[in-house]
């Protein structure tokens, strides 16, 4: 393969700008030519594709978000809308696609492969949410944000004696509430994946409090089945204990990506290009146990995801 293109869809990713960093260096070392597709698949379908050079991703490894800008596109769920995107990257000569994204992006990128694109999903979400691969870019430096701003809300938490609930994102899968809670020594951790027993947690958090506990952090992913001012209220009726909320929002989404994303978007934006140079067919690339993987795209986005129980349960008997 000679021309390729890139993408960055969905929610943007700290990471994301490091994967495309790799992908047009690593292109271009190869003698291949790279292009730039600016706002993900809206983008893509308004024509908004640009030659890359060397120099058009320099200085931007360190950067939070992605310089190619995204996209949520509705648009792009309809067949033909899709046909129309690949029908635009023939035109401009391009045969393979890199698509940086989370589980919505790689399957726009599995029907363009039904339509005849060759194309590299590389998992970019902060939510660890793809089943295949053990970790996604921008988890790492998401969690890590949140252990930062726990630590922050630690500090006025025990100062009044508060119970504080911190939402954090994650619509079905809790992995950033299970590891900033372990991290971070909350007292309690809600995830979508448990239906949640609020019987069960406010005789813990009672407990907790006969036992002397000053003040409590509940960490609360967004998916689980309660409003969190509705938990608030909850827990503030049952426990007798002043009880703030704090939601994190996209603040958890930004800043400088850590060394890990960095490492993982470089090294497996660095094997997409290597598949297409070899003209494999459509994969998705992510990590398994330290290696890089890459799987056929459509059976990637089959396998399916479970929240880490060992480390669930581990993080209930150090609360
Ligand atoms: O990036 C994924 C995600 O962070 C989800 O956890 C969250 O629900 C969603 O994006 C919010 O995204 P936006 O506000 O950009 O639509």
């Amino acid at each position: 393969m000679k021309k390729i293109a890139v993408l960055t869809s969905g929610g943007d990713a700290p990471g994301m700008n490091a994967a495309l960093r790799s992908v047009v260096r690593t292109g271009i070392s190869k003698g291949m030519e790279v292009y730039g597709i600016r706002h993900g698949f809206e983008g893509l379908l308004d024509g908004e594709i640009e030659k890359m050079e060397w120099h058009s991703v320099g200085e931007i490894i360190h950067r939070g978000g992605t310089i190619l800008r995204t996209a949520r596109s509705k648009r792009f769920y309809e067949d033909e809308w899709q046909i129309k995107g690949v029908n635009i990257l023939k035109i401009f000569g391009i045969e393979g696609l890199v698509i940086i994204g989370g589980d919505g992006s790689l399957r726009g990128g599995l029907e363009m492969s039904k339509h005849g694109m060759t194309v590299m999903g590389l998992p970019g979400t902060i939510d660890n949410d793809l089943g295949y691969t053990d970790y996604t870019i921008g988890f790492d430096t998401a969690v890590n944000t949140v252990l930062n701003l726990i630590s922050n809300i630690r500090d006025t938490s025990s100062s009044h004696e508060r119970a504080t609930v911190i939402e954090v994102m994650g619509r079905r899968c809790g992995d950033i509430a299970l590891y900033a809670g372990l991290a971070g020594g909350a007292d309690a951790i809600l995830i979508p994946e448990i239906e949640l027993d609020m019987n069960r947690l406010c005789t813990e958090m009672l407990k907790g409090q006969s036992a002397g506990k000053g003040h409590s952090l509940i960490l609360k992913a967004e998916g689980v089945a309660i409003n969190t001012d509705e938990l608030v209220r909850t827990l503030e009726e049952i426990t007798g204990r002043e009880t703030r909320a704090v939601v994190l929002g996209h603040i958890q989404r930004g800043g400088s990506p850590t060394q890990q994303d960095r490492v993982l978007a470089s090294i497996t934006a660095a094997k997409a290009v290597q598949l297409l140079y070899d003209d494999a067919p459509s994969k998705a690339v992510g990590i398994c146990q330290g290696e890089v993987v890459a799987y056929d795209l459509a059976e990637a986005l089959e396998m399916k995801r479970d929240y880490d129980s060992h480390m669930y349960e581990l993080a209930e008997t150090l609360c």
